[in-house]
């Protein structure tokens, strides 16, 4: 798959607003430095070990899917396409894999679990907790089953001064349908437009811990980029780790996701699920991913671009097409099942 043909296309279609903002990362080169990292990688393929067949099955925290690529959870979908998450989550779930729910959906719960795709809703910890509260109560009544804490941002990004985009889509929709925080009742998502909207920048390992409580679900820490991080969230009671640059949106000079993922998977061993999100834009790529410790990748922008060109069919076509590519990557290397892409596979360019 042309990833860069299919998001020259996304960029035909889009209003330039909402391209910018789908694209954008923290810094110039930021985006290109997340990508380009998951090619400093080289394989060593095992040859004549006699296994026909590729399994591509696993589960994540519990969840069977029939591929490891999963989606991450992508702000205000409805700008890309109207139906947003409902075309995105139909796609995952005839796909058979995962979906990540923004916390800045404008698509209703009932309506993501409608699609028949398993979902794990993404969680951003603001200073006035009832916003975030009523969010996780309601994901979890409508079907989530995991929670994504969010940790690697402590603010709405600042936009370069170029940009055609606002960060505050409640002053400035990306699209007459993108509206913010539309799980809240009004009252609470008025409180989201003073101070209590704020992101919580106090925020410490006790996160881990009242999520936890409040909701009854596993909770994934996303947007560790350190061993020492990953120890830390493990220690404090996460079921999973997300090793995530958040897209090269968070810091403009982060380690890229695909360097750091190996000191994250060995730092935690087996203890919890690893995963990885971050610039993957091919089947190679995720299976460099996990031969590198992690149990299975997410992928943004391409997903998105998917949705901007082709509603659920589009989105279909790019999970398809990494998965083919995943599934002759792990013949080509003679790794027949998900456990046998192993560290030793890969090395450095
Ligand atoms: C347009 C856009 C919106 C995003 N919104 C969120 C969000 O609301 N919450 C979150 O945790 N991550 C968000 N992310 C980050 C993704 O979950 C994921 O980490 C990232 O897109 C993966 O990188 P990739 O786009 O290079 O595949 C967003 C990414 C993009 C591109």
């Amino acid at each position: 798959m042309d990833v860069l043909d299919l998001e020259r296309r996304a960029a035909d279609r889009l209003p330039p607003h909402v391209y910018d903002y789908f694209r954008a990362g923290a810094g110039p080169d930021s985006v290109e430095r997340s990508v380009d990292a998951w090619a400093r990688f080289l394989h060593r393929p095992r040859v004549l070990r006699g296994a026909g067949g590729t399994d591509t099955a696993t589960a994540v925290l519990g969840t069977p899917v029939a591929s490891p690529v999963l989606v991450a959870p992508m702000a205000q979908q409805v700008a890309a396409d109207p139906l947003g998450e409902r075309a995105t989550g139909r796609a995952t779930a005839g796909f058979g894999s995962l979906l990540g729910v923004s916390t800045n959906t404008a698509v209703p719960f009932d309506d993501v679990s409608a699609t028949g795709a398993p979902w794990w809703f993404q969680v951003y910890l603001f200073r006035d907790r009832a916003i975030p509260e009523q969010l996780v109560d309601r994901a979890v009544a409508a079907g989530a089953r995991a929670l994504i804490l969010t940790v690697d941002i402590t603010g709405l990004h600042h936009p370069s001064p170029e940009a055609t985009y606002s960060v505050d889509p409640m002053e400035w929709p990306l699209s007459p349908e993108a509206e913010r925080l539309t799980n809240l009742d009004p009252d609470v998502r008025e409180r989201a437009r003073g101070e209590g909207g704020w992101f919580d920048r106090s925020l410490g390992l006790d996160a881990i811990g009242w999520l936890r409580e409040r909701s009854g679900l596993p909770i994934v820490v996303k947007g560790v980029v350190r061993g020492d991080d990953a120890r830390r969230v493990v220690d404090a009671g996460a079921d999973a780790v997300l090793v995530s640059t958040h897209g090269a949106r968070a810091f403009a000079t982060s380690v890229p996701s695909a360097y750091a993922l190996r000191e994250v998977a060995e730092a935690v061993g087996d203890e919890v699920e690893v995963y990885v999100d971050s610039g993957l834009r091919s089947g190679i790529d995720v299976a460099t991913a996990i031969a590198l410790g992690a149990r299975a990748a997410f992928v943004g922008r391409p997903v998105m671009w998917g949705l901007a060109t082709g509603g659920e069919r589009g989105v279909r076509a790019v999970l398809d097409a990494l998965h083919g590519e995943l599934v002759t990557a792990m013949d080509l290397l003679g790794a027949p099942a998900l456990a046998d892409l192993t560290p030793d596979l890969v090395v450095p360019a």
